[in-house]
């Protein structure tokens, strides 16, 4: 069970492997990109306690030698704190300019070392190993790198492709059921996104997903990485149509800014939610049928996902609050927001025409739910 997605952007391809048992063959993955014998591993705690071993292990059949730093898991790691204890350590462990980084771990992780390679020495070469669902489907592929400030998320970083990506779906089995669940969010984006096919899939295969069938998670990963490989090959630097990989997400900013980036509310789980308001925002703007919203809560629904604002526990905004807090999305243009709405499930696009008084009744038809 292996599948390779290629990455086909000029001067800088690379293959994203997927399969169960990749963090055993990494030595044999990793050294042909090697001038010397020797990588710089970085991860969290908790990710180094379940894998890290797994890898000096897989590693060392290549006669591999490894240097690792663990950072505290969580988001707040992806701090400016934290960027300079990396690239103080890289330095300290004399990484050149030829040698290669390893990111082990989830989205924090990734970001935050492809950050550190894209500034280290101008640049140094990096290979992601994603731990989460999330990672895997999304944030390892595509060269996102970047950092939080207290301005907001990812505000500082960079486009730095890594040279490999390996995704062992074996080690999807550590995660907690609601880390899995939060990264299919990720996975149901993209069916609502761009291939209805595979949200038809998703109906039919997801309670097995999440139940651990281990071909369905290779497929389910195969799929959302190809999608995403196929946007970012045509729209690298998100001129355009790599923004409909942000489906769900002006809701979703909003309301993690709204819960404090806290444990009320996972990033995966705004986005589902996200995603379903995207849903039926297009649907009062006559724009898709009346019957898709439900369609796609039905789905979540049946996954035990977050569905709704009523899901999330605790007090949140009013409905301006939550537009205040969407004005700070990175897609404003000219002050501007811009959402991702839908023709029908699979059928997404970008637009800057949407009024904000249906965006208000929306928000408000939600919180009164609540
Ligand atoms: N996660 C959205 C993107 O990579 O463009």
């Amino acid at each position: 069970m292996r599948e390779t997605v290629h990455v086909a952007l000029p001067g800088r391809a690379y293959d994203v492997k997927i399969g169960p048992g990749l963090l055993s063959e990494s030595g044999a993955q990793i050294a042909p990109l090697l001038r010397r014998p020797r990588v710089a591993v970085i991860s969290d705690e908790t990710v180094a306690g379940l894998h890290l071993e797994a890898l000096r292990a897989g590693l060392s059949t290549e006669q591999i030698e490894m240097t690792a730093l663990s950072l505290p898991p969580g988001e707040g790691t992806k701090s400016w704190t934290h960027l300079q204890t990396c690239i103080d350590w890289l330095l300290d462990q004399q990484v050149e300019r030829g040698d290669i980084l390893v990111a082990l771990g989830g989205g924090v992780i990734g970001d935050l070392a492809g950050f550190a390679a894209s500034i280290l020495r101008r640049g140094v070469r990096f290979v992601q190993i994603p731990t989460s669902l999330l990672a895997q489907v999304d944030s390892s592929v595509g060269g996102k790198t970047g950092i939080n400030t207290r301005h907001g998320k990812n505000l500082v970083g960079a486009f730095h492709q890594p040279s490999l990506v390996l995704a062992d779906t074996a080690v999807l089995g550590t995660l907690k059921p609601r880390d899995f669940l939060a990264g299919y969010g990720e996975v149901v984006k993209y069916g609502l996104l761009g291939d209805a096919a595979f949200f038809d899939w998703l109906e039919e295969q997801g309670p097995a997903l999440a139940a651990g069938d281990k071909a369905a998670r290779v497929e389910a990963v195969r799929r959302s990485v190809q999608m995403k490989a196929d946007i970012v090959t045509r729209d690298e630097t998100e001129q355009g149509e790599r923004a409909l990989l942000n489906l769900g997400h002006t809701f979703c900013h909003a309301l993690e800014a709204a819960t404090g980036y806290s444990n009320r509310l996972l990033h995966g789980e705004g986005v589902a939610i996200g995603c379903a308001l995207a849903f039926t925002l297009s649907a009062r703007m006559g724009l898709c049928p009346q019957e898709e919203p439900s369609r796609v809560r039905a789905h979540l629904q049946d996954m035990g996902m977050k569905v709704d604002l009523r899901d999330i526990a605790g007090d949140l905004p009013d409905a301006d609050g939550l537009m205040t807090l969407m004005g700070q999305d990175k897609k404003v243009v000219d002050g501007h927001l811009r959402f991702i709405l839908a023709r029908g499930i699979g059928q997404a696009f970008v637009t800057g025409e949407v009024d904000k008084a249906d965006v208000l009744a929306v928000l408000n038809e939600a919180l009164a739910q609540r």
